[in-house]
């Protein structure tokens, strides 16, 4: 078995060991405890929750390795040099690794990682701020770009501390309209404005005890950030329409893609409300920034795209593989999850570039998969997209083009030969105002 560091297989065998012996002492202390109190139960419901996604996670770190050991070769990742098969593979890190100890022993700390993954060391910093800060009542503030695990990462901070049994509420200060937010995050009493049919409990009250997650905190207007601030002072709400005070005891993470310093600059945040929310900061990197995961999380999101599609995972072209190595993900994991989803929906046995969005794909041709793929820039600028989008779609035609030519016509027989999706690429030939008669012999 080929590994991706020297003593790798010996690390991933000491890291099941270690797993299992932990089981065997959940087990133990289940079997032989006379009476366990409710927080005891927690605690050892939180640690077998640990101990699955551990087990998750060296699952599809092990099915990565022997798919390499299969015989994908793989390509130049962005900013690494170029490996095949044969050589040891800069991903993921090996549990001997030091961040693969550092996971380790979060884990052994019975952190509960709801589902994260990666080792990347940046992630990792994160992590263990956030086991840090969980226990302690202390208001946290995530921020990163959008998709890189912000709202994860407050399920987080929830779940591993002693509120993990009250609730979670979730707050998306951006979606709420300025004339419903007050009663949304506060309340209201029968009658209080038009509408106000019945006494309504807000977020706040609904999160007592528990965990208040304020999501695009940056996008909350200045009059709610006045009310909010006085909550985080007073520790006290008003539901609108009523002068009675009712206090709230709620732990406050809030998460934002903008740079908030930036909105304090433009007058649009307050500063003081800025310094109240981010007694903590956790700053999640973005995906280019951690590529080192990106084979991890293919794999992770291949399997799980296929179970939910009820269909077998789908195999990746070397070339696409390439391609989904080397891109800019300027959605971060969401958008490679969504891609997983897309080629699992769109692809039959093994995916290739002409499954990727248009506006993604690098020109499906087979002159375009021979040649280096350049490495993804991130489209901000409008006109940067249309002319990705007029390069990819002109690529698109001549691909197709030459395809039909080569099968006589037969889509069918091109659908076999690129391994697609029969009606996917009829709707490609659609697209284009591209017959398949027209190529037929003959014609
Ligand atoms: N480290 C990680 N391991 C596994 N999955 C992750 C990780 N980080 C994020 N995800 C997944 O990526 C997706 C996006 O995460 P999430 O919704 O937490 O991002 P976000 O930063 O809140 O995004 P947005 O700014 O767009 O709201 C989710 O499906 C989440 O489960
Ligand atoms: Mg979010």
């Amino acid at each position: 078995m080929k590994l991706y560091n020297p003593g790798g297989e010996r690390g991933s065998a000491m890291s099941y060991a270690a797993l299992l012996e932990k089981i065997e002492i959940l087990r133990s202390t289940l079997r032989w405890a006379a009476r366990i109190e409710r927080p005891d139960i927690e605690k050892l419901l939180r640690q077998a929750n640990g101990l699955r996604d551990e087990v998750m996670r060296l699952s599809h770190q092990t099915r990565f390795v022997q798919a390499l050991d299969a015989g994908a070769a793989i390509e130049p990742v962005d900013g690494l040099e170029r490996r095949t098969a044969a050589e040891p593979l800069p991903v993921p890190a090996p549990a001997d690794a030091p961040a693969g100890e550092r996971r380790q022993a979060l884990l052994a700390r019975s952190f509960v990682f709801e589902g994260t993954f990666g080792d990347n060391p940046r992630l990792l910093d994160a992590l263990e701020i956030a086991e840090k800060a969980a226990p302690t009542d202390l208001p946290v503030l995530v921020d990163g770009e959008s998709g890189t695990g912000k709202e994860l990462m407050a399920k987080v901070i929830h779940a591993n501390g002693s509120r993990a049994d009250k609730p979670y509420i979730s707050v998306n200060c951006g979606a709420i309209p300025d004339s419903l937010l007050e009663s949304e995050l506060f309340g209201h009493r029968k009658g209080a404005f038009t509408g106000a049919a019945n006494d309504r409990k807000g977020k706040f009250e609904s999160a007592h005890k528990g965990t208040i997650f304020l999501d695009e905190i940056g996008e909350l207007p200045l009059p709610g950030q006045v009310k909010l601030l006085r909550v985080l002072q007073s520790h006290e709400i008003q539901r609108v329409g009523s002068d009675e005070t009712i206090a709230v005891d709620a732990r406050i993470v809030a998460a934002t893609n903008k740079n908030l310093r930036k909105l304090i600059e433009q007058g649009t945040f307050r500063e003081d409300l800025f310094y109240r929310l981010s007694v903590i900061h956790v700053t999640l990197p973005p995906l280019r920034e951690r590529r080192d995961e990106i084979p991890l999380l293919l794999a992770y999101y291949g399997d799980e795209s296929a179970e939910a599609l009820k269909r077998r995972p789908v195999a990746l072209s070397p070339r696409l593989r390439d391609f989904l190595l080397q891109y800019a993900y300027p959605g971060n994991i969401r958008e490679l999850r969504n891609l997983m989803y897309r080629l699992a929906c769109l692809a039959g046995d093994t995916a290739d570039l002409a499954h990727l969005p248009e506006d993604i794909r690098p020109g499906a041709s087979t002159a375009a998969a021979a040649a280096p793929l350049p490495v993804a820039a991130v489209p901000n600028h409008a006109s940067l997209a249309e002319a990705k989008r007029a390069a990819s779609d002109e690529a698109e035609r001549s691909c197709l083009e030459r395809g039909l030519q080569e099968t006589g016509g037969t889509v069918t027989e091109l659908a076999r030969r690129w391994d697609m999706n029969r009606s996917h690429l009829q709707i490609l030939l659609k697209k284009h105002g591209l017959h398949s008669k027209d190529f037929r012999k003959g014609h």
